[in-house]
């Protein structure tokens, strides 16, 4: 099984080189914003709620992010491996993902987190609004609010998987092209 967490801020870059990851290593893509919006979709209790944090640019409490990567998981039984795609986003998730993936006697191998300036992240995220219909991507200050979010509550999970060797911050700014190449040099590497 190999195990990879895509991290970075938001707009970095996860969505678009997960779609071409998962195609390229036969991963399952776990997005926590993807099933967020399925769930807002199909107008569900969990996704009413969950979409009053996501408008406001915060993040969904833990035990309903870790509740639903678990059925995930669960849903995926005979995976060669799971793509994490915006988690885990708190300390609290990371060590719950340790938690689920060791009682399927697995781990996380490696964490590819993507390096893109705020000027560059907000100028993305706004003009994917302009399409998206995504509410969380029309307003500048909400964006604002996301990346102090992802500074205050996300960056420090970085620091977890340092501690564990299996951190490797790779380059995010570029074509789609060339930061997939960078990603697979260092999966590839990973996969040896
Ligand atoms: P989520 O859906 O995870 O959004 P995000 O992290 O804010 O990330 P984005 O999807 O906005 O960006 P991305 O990095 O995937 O970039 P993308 O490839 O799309 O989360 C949304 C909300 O859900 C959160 O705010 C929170 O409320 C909640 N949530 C989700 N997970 C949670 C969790 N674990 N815990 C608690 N709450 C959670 O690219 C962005 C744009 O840039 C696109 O238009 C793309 O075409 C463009 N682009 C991509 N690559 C390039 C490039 N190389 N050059 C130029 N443009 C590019």
């Amino acid at each position: 099984m190999f195990n990879l967490i895509l991290f970075g801020p938001p707009g970095s870059g996860k969505g678009t080189q997960s779609d071409k990851l998962v195609e390229k290593y036969g991963l399952i893509h776990l997005s926590t914003g993807n099933l967020l919006r399925e769930e807002i979709g199909h107008k569900t209790p969990l996704g009413i709620e969950a979409k009053k944090f996501m408008d406001k640019g915060q993040l969904v409490p833990d035990e309903v992010v870790i509740g639903m990567i678990d059925s995930s998981l669960e849903h995926h039984k005979g995976a060669k491996g799971f793509l994490f795609d915006g988690f885990p986003r708190t300390v609290a998730q990371a060590h719950a993902l340790d938690k689920l993936l060791e009682l399927k006697k697995t781990s996380i191998h490696s964490v590819l987190a993507l390096e893109v300036n705020d000027e560059e992240l907000i100028k993305r995220l706004l003009n994917r609004g302009k399409t998206s219909g995504r509410s969380d991507d029309t307003d500048e200050a909400v964006i604002r609010k996301r990346l102090a979010v992802y500074n205050n509550e996300t960056a420090p999970v970085a620091e977890h998987y340092k501690k564990a060797k299996k951190f490797q911050a790779v380059k995010g700014q570029g074509t789609v092209d060339d930061i997939f190449c960078w990603l697979s040099e260092a999966i590839d590497k990973k996969l040896k």
